[in-house]
């Protein structure tokens, strides 16, 4: 078969060249954009009198019929034909026969294809918007059903200060809320279309861009024809979002890993969501997590190969850029799964509250409050600190809790405590004493949950806006 570019040589592709070269393999997966941009661009060919209309009309039915073959799965990709732009072509002048060839009057394959990309990333980012949301969903309802948990709060992994379950969890969910306002920023900067750039320089034919990017649902089109062909900006841009994400998500994974051992037995994940040991009958390990966790490796490291990528390719295009695929292919796979799994997971946790509230009454979690007391009696900040540090080594020493002390045993220590010290240290009161904006007491949690609910709604009001304008 001889190729779309053939005319100028006189001999054939090296086999491993071709095969080297060749990126249907894995571009096959902008089969439905590249329908659709070709589309809007013959439709403006026609409109701009550059192709006859009947033509355009013979084109689009033959697009139309390539498109149902691919989604039938029937199209025979070929390497041959190297990229999906060309299988495309190729299967469109099989289709209406010559007049197939003018579909890329005007057109480059370099525009053609950052086109593409701008169209598949726009849906991959406001679906992450939508699973975002849904994962926050599960956060919430989780965190309403934990109000009056009370869990060890950490620093360094050690027992800081004790905190209620459902602060802990509305943590990740301000994390997701600036992922989703991060992925919704990017949008802008996708919604751009670059065709008209043709090969790097422009066309000679008198085409209107800006009608093609209100075809396609585009805010606007790149400035600059070297630009608007050079540019993967907006994939790094989406990978560094998508690293982010990945990020928190193996933090969460870690906590979980860390909360469903033996030592914290704090949650129990539900069996759907883990597997057991080939050897040891006891084990129910909790992979989900852990290959999360593992698999932020491998999303960082898109980020990070398609940086290198870009970094010191001169202008215009380049071949290199065709390495700006699979990595990505393989972040929005790796996203759709890790968020996809996370929402029921969190949803199914079960949350072992006594456990939680026994891991509190024995330890020291509490000493901040005692210190705060003995401010509030007047002693200076440092003098305080000092007075419970000496109370929580004698505790240590005679394997007590601050609450087990009599009020003499405390007096060695101040003659400032009385008998109400026994209701400051309750953690309830511990954790109630925290009344501030953004503090983890319960009314205060409360209030939080209310505010990030009315905040997922605005998501999803701009999810259900955005899905329809992206399609
Ligand atoms: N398959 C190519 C890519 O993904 C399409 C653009 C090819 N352009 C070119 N001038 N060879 O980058």
């Amino acid at each position: 078969m001889s190729k779309l570019w053939g005319g100028r040589f006189t001999k054939k592709t090296d086999q491993l060249v071709e095969e080297y070269t060749a990126s249907i393999m894995f571009d096959k997966e902008l089969a439905e954009e590249d329908i659709q941009g070709s589309m809007a661009h013959v439709t403006m060919l026609g409109k701009c009198g550059i192709l006859p209309l009947e033509d355009v009309e013979k084109i689009k039915d033959g697009l139309l019929k390539v498109q149902s073959i691919i989604r039938r799965g029937e199209m025979e990709f070929s390497i041959g034909d190297e990229d999906i732009h060309m299988n495309i072509e190729k299967a469109l002048i099989d289709e209406v026969g010559p007049v197939g060839g003018k579909l890329h009057t005007g057109r480059s394959r370099n525009d053609q294809v950052a086109t593409d990309m701008h169209l598949y990333l726009r849906k991959r980012v406001v679906e992450f918007v939508g699973l975002l949301n849904k994962l926050q969903e599960a956060l919430i309802e989780q965190a309403k059903a934990n109000l009056d948990t009370i869990v060890p709060g950490y620093t360094h992994l050690q027992r800081a200060q004790p905190i209620v379950f459902a602060h802990h969890l509305m943590a990740y969910v301000s994390m997701f809320q600036r992922d989703i306002e991060r992925m919704q920023d990017s949008y802008k900067r996708i919604n751009v279309l670059p065709l008209g750039a043709g090969a790097l320089a422009g066309t000679t034919f008198p085409i209107d861009r800006h009608f093609v990017a209100q075809q396609l649902g585009f805010d606007g089109v790149y400035e600059n024809s070297l630009d608007a062909v050079s540019d993967r900006d907006f994939i790094i841009e989406f990978l560094s979002n998508a690293s982010m994400i990945m990020m928190h998500l193996s933090r969460l994974s870690e906590e979980m890993v860390l909360w469903s051992s033996t030592e914290f037995r704090f949650v129990e994940l539900d069996d759907a969501f883990c597997t057991g040991s080939s050897i040891m009958p006891q084990k129910k390990n909790p992979d989900v997590p852990e290959l999360v966790r593992g698999k932020t490796g491998r999303v960082y490291g898109n980020l990070f190969g398609l940086l290198t990528v870009l970094k010191s390719l001169p202008l215009a295009y380049n071949k290199d850029m065709q390495e700006d695929k699979e990595g990505m292919f393989d972040t929005v796979r790796t996203l759709q799964g890790a968020l996809q799994l996370f929402a029921p997971m969190v949803s199914t946790m079960k949350v072992n509250k006594d456990r939680m509230r026994q891991a509190v009454n024995q330890d020291f979690s509490n000493a901040t409050d005692i210190a705060d007391y003995l401010v509030n009696k007047g002693l200076p900040f440092r003098q305080a600190h000092e007075v419970i540090g000496k109370t929580v080594l004698y505790c240590i020493q005679n394997q007590k809790f601050l609450l087990d002390l009599e009020l003499e045993e405390f007096h060695q220590f101040s003659k400032l405590f009385e008998q109400d010290i026994y209701a400051v240290l309750q953690p309830e009161q511990v954790v109630n004493a925290r009344n501030v904006y953004g503090g983890t007491a319960t009314n205060q949690v409360g209030e939080a949950i209310g505010r990030a609910e009315a905040v997922k709604e605005q998501t999803n009001a701009w999810f259900e806006q955005f899905a329809n304008a992206s399609k």
